[in-house]
């Protein structure tokens, strides 16, 4: 059975610093204040101290501000997204442990500390206390630290992957899982894996694929183009970190790295699920596209969803999905 890591905070949490009302907040802060943390000489580790409110990171990049609005909910959009795996024909169904399959990429001893960087709600947490002794859970978003701690007591810290509150050497394994695209300088965050890392230790890098979910995309990006013109975007988090690009990153700093896949394809008969998933990632696009404009573009995708799902039956779509190992 996992025990949770202490994380120590050498200086006071922002929200100390600021007088933070929010109690969540202030809760972590409390946390964080009472045990030893080793901070790495030159860091600003201590949890929530980032200096970029807002980072154009291009085409389906979140900046901090729409990153806050997407999981200030503690995890709602989050569950709304993951909902589409019961979509799913063979391997890798909502049925299918994806923590697990996850976390089998190291060979563990059951001594093992673990960094569970971008935890979210702490859908990892069942899966690592069968493996590990000690685990931390870091987010950038105090609602989902907050989410995981009704999960499970705890060591759980509100933290950037860019900038970890744990000293060099001091933890077995990194997990980062569908969080690596969200982080404002992905080269920072694979160096700090590396930093925290203990010899032999594994980063467990889990993403998607660029080919995954394209055909939605692609009818999404068309009903947008159709209704907005040429300008529409939409919104691609896996295009700046996927499981074809990051084992090229994560080379500049580990010796091996290597890519498990787990293929397949979601079929869906109706347009609802696919909607839902599309409507799961508006908050926080507020800024970029207006309620009235985002509404037409969502009424024109479904008309054409229904068009092809009239014609063929069903929406056949890629998924491509999968871990990044990197030591
Ligand atoms: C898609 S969720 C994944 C949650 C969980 N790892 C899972 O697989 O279910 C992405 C999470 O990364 C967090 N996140 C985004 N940017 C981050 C950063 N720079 N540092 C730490 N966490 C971050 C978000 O707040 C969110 O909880």
């Amino acid at each position: 059975m996992a025990e949770m890591l202490p994380i120590r905070s050498a200086r006071p949490h922002r929200s100390e610093r600021r007088g933070s009302d929010d109690p969540i907040v202030t809760m972590a802060a409390r946390r964080l204040g009472t045990g030893p943390l080793t901070i790495a000489a030159g860091s600003t580790a201590g949890g929530t101290r980032v200096a970029e409110d807002r980072i154009d990171v291009g085409r389906g990049g979140v900046a901090r501000s729409a990153l806050a609005a997407q999981y200030g909910d503690g995890g709602a959009n989050l569950v709304t997204r993951t909902g589409v795996y019961r979509y799913v024909v063979g391997a890798g169904d909502a049925a299918f442990d994806f923590p697990g399959w996850v976390l089998d990429h190291h060979l563990w001893r059951g001594e093992e500390t673990v960094a569970d960087v971008g935890c979210g709600p702490g859908h990892y947490v069942e899966a690592l206390a069968g493996r590990a002794r000690r685990v931390a859970q870091l987010d950038l978003s105090p609602a989902m630290v907050a989410a995981c701690r009704r999960r499970r007591a705890g060591a759980q810290v509100v933290a950037d992957a860019a900038r970890l509150p744990l000293g060099a050497a001091s933890v077995d394994v990194v997990l980062a899982a569908h969080m690596l695209y969200h982080v404002a300088r992905i080269d920072d965050a694979l160096a700090e894996a590396r930093r925290v890392l203990r010899p032999g230790g594994s980063l467990l890098v889990a993403l998607n694929g660029v080919a995954d979910k394209a055909e939605i995309l692609s009818l999404w990006q068309d009903a947008g183009r159709a209704v907005l013109g040429a300008g529409f975007d939409a919104p691609n988090w896996s295009a700046r970190a996927n499981l074809d690009n990051v084992p090229g990153l994560a080379g500049a700093h580990f010796g091996s790295v290597s890519v498990d896949r787990l293929p397949g394809r979601f079929r869906f008969p109706a347009s609802d699920p696919v909607l839902a998933w599309v409507q799961s990632l508006r908050a926080g696009t507020e800024d970029v596209v207006a309620d009235a404009e985002w509404d037409a573009v969502v009424a024109e995708l479904r008309r054409r969803l229904e068009e092809r799902l009239g014609r063929e039956g069903a929406l056949v779509v890629t998924k491509d999905s999968g871990v990044v190992v990197a030591r």
